[in-house]
Formats: C-alpha cells, structure tokens, sequence
C-alpha cells in the first residue's frame, strides 16, 4: 500500500495527495506534517515497511470539503487519490488512483464559490511584441481568448496587467518567457494576492500540436471560425489551459466550448488601480462592497446577474451601437414599471444554472441541484411570455435566445420527489410510477416491511413476551431484542446473537430469510435510483448547450433589470452618447456619495469639458470642500453611460471616453516596499505614457508628496504636458492646493479654473459644494482643522504661525539655529503678501465678476496686504 503512495505521489508531487484508505483521507510524510501543522489535525504514525513508521494525518472523508477548502486558501492543491474498486471484492490492494486536483481556479463546489464572482484561471504566452491570453472560468464554462500586439514592453504590461486586473484570476499559468519576464511576475505577486506559476515548457513547443488539440476541444470549428487566424500565442495559451485542466482531471472540459475573443479596443482602458481609486466594485479603504459604485448599482436577482453586472461595471463599452442597444433597453423598462416588476419578479428564485450545469456536466450534481435547474427552467416560458411585448431590440434577441425548454423541467418533476434527499445513497430521490421496475422491487421491500411488523406481533403472542420487538443494525441485521427480565422466556428456536447490558438479541430462520428479501430489495433499489438518477443527469447535461444561452440571456436581463430599477428609483437621466468628445451633464451627481448622504442633501454640479478651449479643469478650493467627489462623478458618470446605464444628472452628454486614468493620493503602497513619492511618479508616468486625446484624466493632488517646490514644479509640468494636444492632449481634472497653478488658466488655452465655493464667518466656514468658476482664495485648512476636532491650543498656535508666514518672517521655534535655511526664503518670497496679491490678481476674470465680487475681492487684498 505504501509503495502505491509512493508512486502516486511522484505523478503529484507539488499538491498535498489525500490518499483515500476506507473512511478517511489520510496524509503522509511532509504533507502530513504541513497539513496537521495547517489545520491543527492529530499528527499519528503508520508503519511503512523495514520498520519504519511514516507521520500520517487524516480526514473523514464525508466531511473533506471543509479542509479542502481551508487548504486552499492557503494556498495549496489537493490531489484526491480515490479508491478505484469495491474493497471487499479487491483481490490484493486496492486499485487507487487520481481522480481530481483540487485548486483554487478549478473548484465546482458551491460552498467553495463566491457567487458573486467569476473565478477564472487565466493562462499567459509571451513572446517579444506579443501577448496571447486565455481566461477561462470552469465553474461557469466561460472562455475567452486574446492576442495582444503591441511594439513597446511598458504598453504590453500595461495591456496584460489591465487584463489581469479586470478579471482577477485566481490561478495564473505562465510559458517560461512570460515567468521570466520580471515586471509581470512582480504586478501578479503584488497584486492579484496568488502567484504565477510556471507551466511545463513542452507545452509550449509545437504550435501544430497546439492549433489540433484547440480545435478539437473547441467543438471542431476551423481556426478562422473561432477567430483564431492569426493569434497563434492566443492558441497556445489555450492549448495550456486545457492542458492544466487535464493535468487537474476536470473531466467535462467540452463544456466549454464557447469562446469569445477578449477584441482589443471593445472597452474602455481602465486598469485595476483605475477601478480601486473609483471604488468601483469596493471601497478603497475597507474593501468594502457598501460604498462602492457596484452597491449601488447592483439590484440583480440571480448569481449569473451578479457576476455579470460586475463584469460590466469593469468594462464600459466604446461603441455608441451597442451602448444604445443596452439604452433602449433600459429606457423601455424604466418607462414601463410594470414591465419591469413583472420581470423583476420572475427573475427572482432562478438558480444559479451556469455553475450547477457545470456540476451536472461533472457528473458531480445532487438531486436537489437537478431539481433547481427543473425550478429555474420552469420560469422561463413566464419570462419569454413578458418578453414578447418587447419593443428593445435587446430585448427581443434576449428573448430569442431563450429556449422554454419544457420538456426538461417535466421530466425532471416525473422523476424526482418533491424534496430528494441530499445523497442518492439515502434512498428516496426517483419519484415512484417513474420506474416500473424500481416501484416493483419497493413493493416487494414494502411487503417485506410488513410481513416483519406482523412477525413482530405474532412472537409476542407466541412467547408471551410484552416488550419483545424487532430492530436493525448495521453489523448484525435484523434481530429480536428482548429484556432481561424476559431472557428465560426466548423460545428454543431464538438463536442468540448478541448480548446487551439490559437483554439480549435473537434470530430466527423466518427473519433471516426476511432479512435477506428487504435488504435485497433495497439494494436493488438504490442500484435502480442510481440508475434513473444517471440518466437523468446525462439528459439534463445534454440540453447544455441551450440552457448555457439561456442562463446567459437571464444574466443580461437580470443586469438590465438592475439598471433600470436603479435609474428609476435614483432618478437618473438616460445620457445622449455620441464620439463629440463632451461631457455635458447638468446637475450632476456623485451616485455613491449622494446614496450615502443620509441628513442631507447632495448638491448637484453642472459640468461642461470638451477637446477644445474646456480640456483641462484646475480644481482649487478647502479641504474636504468636495473636489474629489466632483471629479470622481465625473469619472463615474462617463463610465455609467458606456456600460448602458443611466446616469445622475438631469441632463447628460457624453462622448465616448477610450481610457480613464487616475492618479489619487494616500494610496500609500507599503506593501510593495515603494515610497508613495515614487509610487506617486510611477503611476503618473504610466497615466502620461497611456493616455490620449480621448481619455479622461484626474489627478488629486499630484506632488504632494516631496517639498513644495519640486511638488509644484512638477504638477505644472504634468499639466502643461496632458494640455498639450501633440502629448496627450486628454480631458483632464486637476485637483490642488498649489493655488499658484491658477495662472495657468491665463497661459494655456484648454485651461480654465474652477473652485469650490464656501462661506467663511469669523472662524467658522460653510461648505456650499458648488462648483464654481475661477481659482479659490485660501486654503481653510485651519478651519477645517477647527471642524476636525484639532485643540484650540493647536489652532491658536497654527493660527501665529500662519500670520508669521504671511508677513513674511520665520516662526521662531522649530528652525535649527545656524543652519541656513534652504527652501524657506524662496518660499516666502512665493508665500508672501504681495506675491500672494500678485497671484490672487492674475486668477482673477475679470469679465466674469459682478460689481459686489469686485468689490469683495478688492477688501480681500487689502487685507492680504496688512
Ligand atoms: N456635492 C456635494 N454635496 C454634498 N456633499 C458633498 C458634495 N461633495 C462632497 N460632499 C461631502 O464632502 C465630503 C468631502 O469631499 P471631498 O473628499 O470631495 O473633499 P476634497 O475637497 O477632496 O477634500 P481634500 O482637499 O481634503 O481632499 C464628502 O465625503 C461628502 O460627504
Ligand atoms: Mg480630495
């Protein structure tokens, strides 16, 4: 038995092999010992031949998911190593073998599964110049498949690491070029939490061998039919795919046969920084889902609808066609609230059909699991029935690729009873009158059943026994027990079986000869439900392909649904998207923030960029004024109407916007042992690098993180280059509070200044939210420290300081005593009065001001002055 460990082990020598021995899996020598280590399991000892004993662990087998499961969150494989024979009629050992590797990207379980999410495994190729990229979620059976072509090293990372962020894979394979490739490997340790890890090199070696296995498995449709011509690494990233896959034992890979090319430029660039800093699908401080754009948005009533919803909240679409086909959509619904209930409704208890039929298709399903797919199924002639009355073309084809399908759920509820028990092994799934046979060998159980309650009777009556009675177990049968007190009464024909503290138990010829017809006949009738159950299974899995376009069609229905109820009850306005390269919206909103106002209201901003004279907006005004929430809506909102949604504003326009970039401060990567000066550059470099004229960028607060002077130096001519049309030339959102970097309004033509407006009484400031033209006056920032709770002792001192800054003289403590001062002087001359004067006059429009706004800002320099 040892040696058959042994050899099983060398096939998988990387994932823990849990050896199956009777009840358990058991565990030896180093996996032992990690896992007993990992898990708190009794680490024991069993012999292995010349005397010597091997560290064993184990599980019960009825209760492995759970360690699965746990193992694998530590990152481990489970290799399950099953017994191939009934043991009782092996001669000699045992036949075992591998039936399943279990990890993170290839688990069908439920309780293993966010249903949220998809849970993809993704399989890389890279060659100089070129990507090929295959992702594929086994629990669902999606699969999709790239070729990225691009000439420079840094684009083609950020291409790959876009991709990876968008779609999260939980297991990475990489060829030994793409392993070795240390930017790669670096973003994939850093950011997608597991490792890449490095497939076999010989898989990587004969394309030919690589273009025919694809083939083969992708429903034997020719290269140019799977548009795959041309996209050879993309063939050889599949190809190891399903090598892995193989290499795991996922059984059932036909099922995915269904491949959709990830087409360069079908959505928007948006990175997964990009989606962080947005807050997207969670927040960025608690990594919650309360909070995020997804929150909010996401009303969706089946799984497939919620992992679908966060796939396209991720990626926005670039073309005006097909946005409009998911507008039209929405508009009927939100115009028709009926409509819109109704399916609301009947979308509602539509089970999860994409990772069951996977489970089906695995042969791996319950009866109750079949039983769901009867249910979902049973409610799509009600949905295609709403649906007919469909005017959106959307609409229509959802409804097209629906298939009522009813002859499944009718086979299924013929079948099975109304609540089958968890394990086909309990006895009781098939429905009786569905199996002639199996109801015959229940009739003969039955009678048998009966026949022993009126045994049970008459030897009472016979031998006058009061308390005798008839029981089962498991080791001995069926017996008669009878209490001590009665022992000398058991006739002479009883013979004793076992002996009890309180009596004793018999048999008798008669029950023997029961015994053996009702446990005969139960036997026979599990081996006819596990028959009927296997061919049901095999029906259902059969109609795949139809239930598969089914549940993708109730997966875009459910997001559309969600869509509409969301734009209805928020109040949302459907946007015109065209390619103008505007973004008009009136009274926009923060969709977020607004939702989380609870006292108060959210004030709406109009909002008005375009390529032209309104490409870049300076964004000056006090903290926590609101800057950073405008500039997201804005962001958000561009998404929001490229995704096909509604969006917050009473008017919207929006032209479509390739790329968002963002770059947000207090991302403090500590982890990735960056100082957040250089993250900071980094990241800004990599906006400067991407982005276009059609993309829309926010900086928050660039260079903030060194000394004033380089931080200003550098976010003017970050800004000077993004304005420029032969650089980047993008519609930009610039946040500050280098409030010197107003006069760029006056120097560059697509610059113009905004700021947020306040109150100011005394000591005490009020936060209007508006937006408004022009560069603000001050920072606040001590009021707002005031409003923070800071001591009054702080802010007197802060206070002292700021009036010494102003006249232009040093505070005294603070400053090492014979040590020039190196910055300071330059900075008070930018700081002092008559500079600040200078700078507050050249922000100034002086068209723009009314007479009292003159006269205001006249008293403000004066003051400045004293
Ligand atoms: N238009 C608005 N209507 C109502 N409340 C708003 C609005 N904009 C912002 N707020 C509120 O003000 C808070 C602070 O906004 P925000 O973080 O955008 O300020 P900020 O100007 O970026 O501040 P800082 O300069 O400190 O980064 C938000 O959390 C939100 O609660
Ligand atoms: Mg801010």
């Amino acid at each position: 038995m040892m040696k058959q460990y042994m050899e099983t082990k060398e096939k998988y020598p990387g994932e823990i092999l849990f050896f199956r021995l009777g009840d358990f899996y058991e565990m030896f020598f180093d996996d032992a010992e990690r896992v007993s280590r990992e898990l708190d399991l009794v680490l024991t000892k069993r012999a292995c031949g010349n005397g010597d004993f091997a560290p064993m662990c184990g599980v019960p087998f009825h209760s492995a998911e759970g360690y699965i499961a746990r193992l694998l969150e530590k990152g481990y494989k489970v290799a399950i190593c099953e017994q191939m024979e009934d043991p009782k009629a092996a001669k000699g050992i045992v036949k075992r073998d591998i039936v399943r590797v279990v990890t993170p990207g290839t688990v069908v379980e439920s309780s293993m599964l966010d249903e949220s999410r998809n849970n993809y495994i993704c399989s890389l190729v890279y060659r100089p110049g070129a990507v090929g990229i295959a992702m594929g979620d086994v629990s669902t059976g999606q699969l999709y498949a790239a070729q990225l072509n691009l000439p420079h090293k840094a684009q083609l990372l950020g291409a790959v690491t876009n991709r990876l962020g968008r779609y999260a894979p939980r297991e990475i394979l990489l060829d030994p070029e793409a392993a070795a490739w240390e930017e790669l490997t670096r973003f994939i340790r850093e950011r997608s939490g597991g490792a890449g890890e490095k497939a076999p090199p010989a898989l990587y070696e004969n394309q030919e061998r690589a273009e025919k296995a694809v083939v083969s498995l992708l429903g034997n449709r020719t290269l140019p039919e799977l548009g795959l011509t041309g996209r050879p690494l993309a063939v050889l990233a599949l190809f190891a795919f399903f090598s892995y896959l193989e290499h795991n034992k996922m059984s059932g890979r036909e099922r995915m046969n269904r491949l959709e090319l990830m087409e360069d430029g079908a959505f928007m660039a948006l990175s997964l920084m990009d989606q962080r800093n947005l807050e997207l699908t969670e927040t960025m401080r608690g990594k919650e889902r309360r909070g995020s754009l997804l929150w909010v948005l996401d009303k969706t009533k089946t799984a497939m609808g919620k992992r679908l919803i966060r796939q396209w909240v991720t990626q926005p679409l670039l073309s005006p066609a097909q946005i409009t086909l998911r507008q039209n959509a929405v508009e009927e619904l939100v115009q028709n609230p009926p409509f819109l209930d109704d399916l609301t409704e009947k979308l509602g208890g539509i089970h999860d059909l994409e990772r069951i039929m996977t489970r089906v298709v695995y042969g791996s399903a319950n009866a109750r699991e079949l039983k769901a797919v009867g249910e979902a199924l049973k409610r799509l002639p009600g949905i295609k029935a709403v649906l007919k009355e469909a005017q959106a073309t959307l609409l229509q084809t959802l409804d097209r690729e629906i298939d009522p399908l009813e002859d499944v759920p009718a086979l299924l509820d013929k079948a099975l009873v109304d609540e089958p028990p968890l394990s086909i092994r309990d006895g009781g799934t098939i429905r009786p009158g569905f199996e002639p046979e199996l109801d015959e060998v229940r009739r003969d159980r039955d009678g048998g059943r009966e026949l022993l309650a009126a045994l049970e009777a008459r030897e009472r009556e016979r031998t006058g026994i009061p308390k005798l009675k008839t029981g089962y177990n498991r080791v001995f049968g069926y017996y008669i027990e009878v209490s001590n007190s009665y022992k000398n009464m058991a006739p002479a024909d009883y013979i004793r079986k076992q002996t009890l503290s309180n009596g004793e138990r018999y048999v008798t010829q008669e029950l023997k000869e029961l015994e053996a017809r009702i446990l005969g006949a139960q036997d026979r009738a599990l081996e006819l439900e596990s028959r009927a159950f296997e061919y049901l299974r095999r029906y259902l899995a059969r109609a795949l392909p139809y239930i598969q376009a089914a549940a993708g069609a109730i997966a875009v229905l459910d997001v559309l649904c969600s869509f509409a109820a969301v734009s209805a009850a928020r109040d949302y306005t459907r946007p015109t998207v065209n390619l103008s390269g505007k973004i008009y919206l009136k009274d926009s909103r923060h969709p977020v923030v607004e939702a989380l106002l609870r006292d108060r209201p959210f004030v709406p901003n109009d909002v008005d960029m375009d390529m032209g004279d309104n490409r870049v907006q300076i964004l000056t005004g006090p903290n926590m004024a609101g800057k950073s929430t405008y500039m997201r809506q804005i962001a958000i909102t561009a998404i929001l109407a490229q995704i096909g949604c509604f969006v917050p504003a009473s008017k919207a326009e929006i032209g479509i916007v390739d790329g968002i970039y963002t770059r947000v401060g207090a991302s403090d990567d500590l982890s990735a042992g960056q100082s957040t000066f250089m993250l900071e550059m980094a990241e800004v470099a990599q906006i400067l690098k991407s982005a276009g004229k059609n993309s829309l960028v926010v900086f928050d607060e660039i260079g903030r993180g060194t000394s004033t002077f380089d931080g200003m130096s550098i976010a003017r001519a970050v800004l000077e280059y993004v304005h420029d049309t032969k650089q980047v030339g993008a519609k930009t959102l610039f946040a500050t509070h280098y409030h010197e970097l107003t006069a760029m309004a006056d120097e560059l033509p697509g610059v113009k200044n905004f700021n947020v407006a306040v109150k100011k009484r005394g000591d005490d400031i009020t936060f209007l939210r508006r937006i408004i033209p022009g560069g603000a006056d001050d920072s606040f920032g001590i009021e707002v420290a005031k409003l923070a709770g800071v001591p009054d002792k702080v802010l007197g001192r802060a206070k002292e300081v700021l009036a010494q800054l102003e006249k232009g003289s040093l505070p005294q403590a603070g400053r090492q005593p014979g040590l020039p001062p190196k910055e300071e002087p330059v900075q008070l001359t930018m700081d002092s009065p008559e500079s600040q004067v200078i700078t507050r006059l050249q922000a100034i429009d002086v068209n723009a001001l009314t007479p009292i706004e003159c006269m205001n800002i006249l008293f403000e320099l004066r003051k400045m002055l004293r």
